[in-house]
This record gives structure tokens, C-alpha cells and sequence, in this order.
């Protein structure tokens, strides 16, 4: 080619989101593929709050795979980013992007690989998940490919698959050995349940003790609980998410994502030597949020009287005779997850508040998605806000369900994506 041609550098900018599991992914059953024991479910979270941008570049002048991550480069050898790259080769091994392999073979140039989250990292905030679906798919992008993105997503990080899709999203564990059919699907689009709401109370700016790359290969090994619960209550456990959040049943599914945390949390309990995640502050949270349901349970008109609801027609748990206001998901850190419907924020968010009172000259507290004021009851202080630590909370993020936006993937198909391919002018991968 021409001169010109030779020196061309061809880049593309993409972003996005950060899931909430509610059916907990730990464990896999190969950790080289990234296939997992169970399936999982999760939420995704609205990226005005919560998203990762990656700019990817190819050029020829690139000699090497080059990594930055929020600003400072970083080991772009490591086998799980080598393993989404490798997508790129030409041909590709076992690729799955439909197209690769036409041209002669070459060697793969450079890549570069710029990746920055909007919120800070030391947050403790999975960023993982994001980053690995964002790179996958900014790889996509620029080299005009498409296919199956989730199981290359899967192979930087498993739960990062989840994040390929807006709304709810359910990763299959599949039965091949290879895991072409360890892929992620989405359930339900954001617009089916849009008044779903979700408070990340942040607790802790601390590193986790145990990763879950690593934390989940102990459970493998050691826990029977864990082997149980992926092999006799998962699968039932889906099908009753999955029901509830098409019957947009708050309880059902409230109930069944505070279940599935704490079963989670018990199978690291049951890991030897035991995984702690959760730590005084988020069993704080944990019993905060029962009294508040229990409270607004009892205040409530037929409070104990399961007899005026209709049997369930199916085998999933039935909904709890007091309505459930807030429902609570932990994963591998001690930062809540709150899911409640839009109009309980205010006065939930006020009850945090009390309980832990923030710290003077903090951060703001309340940060995201506007939250209104709400007055709490005498009877309502009383009965959950009882021994108020100050400052154990850092912030609380309001945000909702992410979904195909303006800018998203044709009208009403909602899988991902998302922003369209906008170079970054200036320099590539703003590179020191
Ligand atoms: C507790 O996806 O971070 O968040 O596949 O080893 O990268 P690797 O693990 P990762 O594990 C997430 C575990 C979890 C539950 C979940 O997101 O389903």
C-alpha cells in the first residue's frame, strides 16, 4: 500500500455496562474455557452511572499489544486479554467471529488497548465484567466482525458475558466441552420492568481478601455445598427468576436474589479454609433491610394474611404475605446491591441515611440518579433505625436497568450495542 496506508492508524471507542448477578455465578467447570458450574442471571446497570470506555487501535506501526487502564499501562501479556486478542489473528484459531480466516494469513499487528471506568475503581465495584465485554466488543467493531461476542466476552472474565446485553440477561452454562454454548441471552429487556431501581451502598474502598478467580477454585475444590447448590438448586432457582421477572413480581424476586446472595455467601462459608466477604457493615445492611420490609409488612393492610393472594400456579416458593420493599445482593465484597421499585428510594435511601450517618466534610452521599426527600415516621425510626454507625457508609450510587438507548442497536432489538464507533481525535488510546 501506499505510504499513507501504511501508517494509518484505525481505532474505535466503545463502552459498556456493569452487571448484578441475582443467581450467583461460582465456579467453574473448566478454567481455561471459563465454563461455569451453574448458570447465572443478572441485572444490568444503566451506564450514566456505572460504564467502562475501551478505545482499541490497530495499526501496522504497532509492534507489540500494548495495555492502559485508567491512565497507567498496564502487563498486556496476561492469558485472559491474550485470549479475547487472539480473536483478532488472521487466521484465527478456533475464532468465532464468521469471516476471519479469508485473507492469507498473517501475523497479528499490535493492539492497543486504553480502558477507563466512570467510577472509581477503588470503589471495589466489579469492574471486570465491563472491561472484558468492552474490549471484546471495541474488537468487534474494529475488525468489522460479528458472531457469538459473549463467548469471547466469557474468556476474559465469566461474568463479563452478562454484560454483552442490556436488561436482564441469563448466562446458560452450557454442556459442551468446547462452550459453544456457554453463552449469554437476554431474558427480558429493561423496558419490561422499568420502575426496578438500584442503590449500590458503598462500604469499603478496601481490596478483597480472596479473588473470585481464585476464591471460587477453593469452593470447587472443597465445598459440598457448593456442588449441591450448582447441581440439585440452581437450576430451578433460574426458572423461578426468570418467571418472576417476566411477571415483573417484586417479591418473588426480591426474595429469591436475597436467598441466592446469601447462599452464596454460605458457600463461601462452606470453603475450606472459609472465604469472608461480607463483613459488620454489610450484615448491618443485611439486617436493615429485613426490618424495614418487616416493618412496612406489618403496617400495611393484610400483613399475615396469606389467605387473599391467589395460590401459585407453579413450583417456585410462594411471594411472602407482607409486600417486600427492598432486596439485597452482595458479590465477592462487602459493598450492597439494593433493589427496590422506584417508589421506595426516597424513604429507603433516608433510613440509610439515619443508620449510617455520613461523615461530616465527606464525599457526597447521594450520588447517580436523583433521589427525592422523605420525612420518616416516628414509628418507622423506632422500629429499624436502632444503633446508628456513623460513617461506615461512603456513598450511596441510585441508578436503574440499562437498556438499548438512542444510540443502541436498532429500535426494539435490545441486545447489545450500544455506541456507535467514535474515534478519539488527538492521540491513540491517549497513550503517555
Ligand atoms: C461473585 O466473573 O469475576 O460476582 O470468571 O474468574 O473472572 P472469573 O470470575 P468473575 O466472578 C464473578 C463472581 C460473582 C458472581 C457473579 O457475578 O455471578
Amino acid at each position: 500500500g501506499t505510504m499513507a496506508e501504511d501508517k494509518a492508524v484505525t481505532m474505535v471507542t466503545c463502552t459498556a455496562p456493569v452487571n448484578m448477578a441475582v443467581i450467583k455465578y461460582w465456579g467453574k467447570r473448566d478454567s481455561e474455557l471459563i465454563l461455569p458450574i451453574n448458570s447465572s442471571l443478572s441485572v444490568t446497570l444503566h451506564q450514566d452511572q456505572l460504564k467502562t470506555t475501551t478505545t482499541a487501535a490497530i495499526s501496522r506501526d504497532f509492534k507489540e499489544d500494548r495495555l492502559w487502564l485508567n491512565g497507567e499501562e498496564a502487563d498486556a501479556g496476561h492469558p485472559r486479554l491474550q485470549a479475547c486478542l487472539r480473536e483478532g489473528e488472521s487466521p484465527p484459531r478456533a475464532s468465532v467471529y464468521p469471516g476471519r480466516g479469508q485473507s492469507p494469513p498473517r501475523r497479528r499487528a499490535g493492539v492497543h488497548v486504553a480502558s477507563e471506568n466512570n467510577f472509581p475503581t477503588a470503589a471495589g465495584l466489579a469492574s471486570s465484567a465491563a472491561g472484558y465485554a468492552c474490549l471484546v466488543f471495541a474488537l468487534a467493531r474494529l475488525y468489522g466482525v460479528e458472531g457469538e461476542l459473549s463467548e469471547v466476552a466469557r474468556q476474559g472474565s465469566g461474568s463479563a458475558c452478562r454484560s454483552m446485553f442490556g436488561g436482564f440477561v441469563q448466562w446458560h452454562r452450557g454442556e459442551r466441552p468446547d462452550g459453544k454454548d456457554s453463552v449469554a441471552q437476554q431474558v427480558a429487556p429493561e423496558t419490561h420492568w422499568p420502575e426496578l431501581r438500584v442503590l449500590v451502598l458503598v462500604v469499603s474502598a478496601e481490596k478483597k481478601p480472596v479473588g473470585s478467580t481464585a476464591g471460587m477454585q477453593t469452593s470447587v475444590d472443597t465445598s459440598p455445598l457448593l456442588k449441591h447448590r450448582a447441581e440439585a438448586l440452581v437450576p430451578e432457582r433460574i426458572a423461578c427468576m426468570v418467571r418472576h421477572i417476566r411477571e415483573r413480581d417484586f417479591e418473588g424476586f426480591g426474595q429469591l436474589t436475597m436467598r441466592d446472595s446469601n447462599q452464596f455467601h454460605a458457600t463461601c462459608l462452606d470453603t475450606f479454609p472459609p472465604i469472608f466477604y461480607l463483613n459488620d457493615v454489610s450484615r448491618r445492611i443485611i439486617a436493615l433491610a429485613h426490618l424495614y420490609n418487616a416493618h412496612h409488612g406489618c403496617t400495611k393492610v393484610g400483613c399475615g394474611r396469606p389467605g387473599g393472594r391467589a395460590p401459585p400456579q407453579h413450583r417456585c416458593p410462594p411471594p411472602s404475605p407482607a409486600p417486600l420493599q427492598v432486596a439485597y445482593t452482595f458479590d465477592a465484597g462487602p459493598n450492597a446491591v439494593i433493589f427496590a421499585l422506584a417508589d421506595t428510594v426516597a424513604e429507603f435511601v433516608e433510613v440509610v441515611r439515619r443508620s449510617f450517618p455520613p461523615a461530616p466534610n465527606g464525599d457526597q452521599f447521594v450520588r447517580g440518579l436523583p433521589v427525592g426527600s422523605a420525612s420518616l415516621p416516628e414509628e418507622l425510626l423506632s422500629a429499624v433505625v436502632l444503633e446508628p454507625v456513623p460513617g461506615a457508609i461512603r456513598y450511596i450510587l441510585h441508578t436503574k436497568v440499562w437498556g438499548p438507548g438512542p444510540g443502541g442497536a436498532g429500535g426494539g432489538d435490545s441486545a447489545w450495542p450500544l455506541v456507535p464507533a467514535v474515534p478519539i481525535p488527538g492521540s491513540v488510546c491517549r497513550a503517555p
